[in-house]
């Protein structure tokens, strides 16, 4: 069954502050192939289990649709779904045996008893339980609890099959076996299958395609090799991979990009101060190599090395970079070790300017106003201002009133009527200029007002040099 999710977006109400909002989910756009698996991925709160709860019914989205084939399923019961959940806690009924907690939901549809009793028996098989199907939950390991909460959702013949962390209640060791064994039977029942995690491991290692969270907003979708290889921002490229990425400070400067003042390599875009990633494997080391970096410790593990060094333009107080055991290590008499970078593992992201909802932004050359719209949408251009150039306008709160400012204590104030901008300028203030806006906006009381030298791009997306990384 193939699944659609369209403008799919949850707001909740914030606990004492009804003006607030929480958007748990926030206008997801996607469609899940049939019979595949799809991980999804992000850190606690991105709104992962929030997206099950709407394609399994028990929530309601405050807009968007849900489809199943070509099946509007949005306002439809959970029981009439289709779907098969299972949770973290496995969620057995503990005074029933396997085989009845296996059988009760069918029971529940009234099934013919023979059918009831060859299917339950079916699915035991596939999910390896046979022998435990006399025994209660209680009598039962972690793992194998949730293989029987994996039957019982299976059991049903869904159309989908919705798992939220399943592993997570299960010991490292069992954790492995049992995600081996969702994709196993995965394959073989060959269900649509969405599987929550914030593991990211467990969503590399089982998952057709990945779906990189945050913050209620989708980063990222792609095949998990394609979403290492290219993440698209920084949140994705040090959510994914053990070691994690390395970040450094670093900048753009007539087309050599540099960490610290290290050149590491040529890069052509424009000038500017950037995050740099560079995954462990993208270390070679190389005597003429850009990197310099403070060698502390070589880990020997088997095949590989892990060396441990620091870099005063590093992120994290180690660097970890991979590299093959054989290769031997030797620092200069400063205790430096040189790398060069493999242009395929380091990634460039823009600094760009994070805003809060209805911040302005004004390019002091072209004029352009930009409105933060959300982490979604970003910077968003609402029109242009036309100023009076002898006022000069500088960052800062602007107050926003309905009429012009007599005696205020800001360094900006917008008259909402007329939508006129006013700079303080020692005692007074003087109109700087008016906003032209392409729509009615509605002003909170306080506005942050930028002034930049270009247009406000969104923090930490990822930078391609102009020429394609060739030189
Ligand atoms: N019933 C609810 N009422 C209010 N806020 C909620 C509710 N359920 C979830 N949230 C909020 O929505 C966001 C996403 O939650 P959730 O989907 O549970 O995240 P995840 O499963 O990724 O950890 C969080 O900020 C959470 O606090
Ligand atoms: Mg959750």
């Amino acid at each position: 069954m193939k699944v659609k999710l369209e403008k799919l977006t949850k707001r909740f109400p914030t606990r004492g502050n009804k003006n607030e909002e929480v958007i748990a989910v926030n206008e997801f756009d996607f469609e899940i192939p049939d019979g595949k698996l799809i991980g999804l991925l992000g850190p606690s709160g991105c709104g992962k289990s929030t997206t099950l709860f709407m394609l399994s019914g028990l929530q309601k989205p405050t807009s968007g649709k849900i489809y199943f084939g070509d099946e509007d399923v949005t306002g439809l019961a959970p029981e009439k779904r289709g779907v098969g959940l299972v949770f973290q806690n496995y969620a057995l009924y503990p005074h029933m045996t396997v085989k009845q907690n296996i059988m009760f939901p069918l029971q529940n549809q009234h099934l013919p008893k023979q059918e009831i009793i060859e299917r339950t028996n079916q699915v035991a098989q596939l999910v390896q339980i046979d022998d435990l199907l006399d025994r209660k939950p209680s009598e039962l390991s972690g793992g194998q609890q949730q293989r029987v909460a994996i039957a019982r959702a299976l059991v049903k013949q869904p159309r989908v099959l919705l798992l939220d962390e399943p592993l997570s209640n299960l010991d490292a060791r069992l954790r492995l076996q049992t995600r081996e064994e969702i994709r196993r039977i995965q394959r073989k029942t060959n269900v649509t299958t969405i599987f929550v995690t914030h593991d990211q491991e467990e969503a590399m290692s089982i998952s057709d395609l990945i779906v990189v969270m945050k913050k209620g907003v989708i980063q990222q979708i792609d095949v998990p090799q394609k979403v290492y290889d290219n993440p698209v921002n920084l949140f994705v490229s040090k959510f994914l991979g053990t070691p994690p990425i390395n970040v450094f400070q670093g900048r753009i400067e007539k087309n050599n990009l540099y960490i610290g003042n290290d050149k590491v390599m040529k890069f052509k875009a424009d000038d500017q101060e950037v995050y740099v990633g560079i995954r462990p494997e993208g270390f070679v080391l190389d005597p003429k190599g850009g990197l310099k970096c403070q060698l502390k410790n070589v880990e020997v593990m088997g095949r590989d090395s892990s060396i441990v060094s620091t870099h005063e333009a590093a992120e994290s107080p180690i660097i970890r970079s991979i590299i093959d055991s054989d290769l031997a290590v030797k620092p200069d008499e400063n205790g430096e070790v040189r790398f060069s970078v493999r242009p395929n593992k380091i990634f460039v992201f823009a600094k760009g300017y994070a805003g809060v909802r209805g911040d302005l932004v004004l390019n002091k050359e072209t004029k352009d106003v930009f409105c933060y719209e959300d982490e979604r949408s970003g910077w968003k251009k609402i029109g242009n201002a036309s100023v009076n150039e002898s006022v000069e306008v500088k960052n800062g709160v602007m107050k926003v009133k309905t009429g012009a400012p007599a005696n205020e204590d800001a360094s900006m104030i917008l008259n909402s009527e007329t939508k006129e901008i006013f700079v303080r300028d020692n005692e007074e203030y003087k109109l700087f200029g008016t906003l032209n806006l392409a729509e009615n906006k509605e002003w909170k009381e306080e506005i942050n007002f930028s002034v930049l030298e270009k247009d406000p791009v969104l923090p930490e997306i990822r930078i391609y040099p102009d020429n394609g990384g060739k030189e």
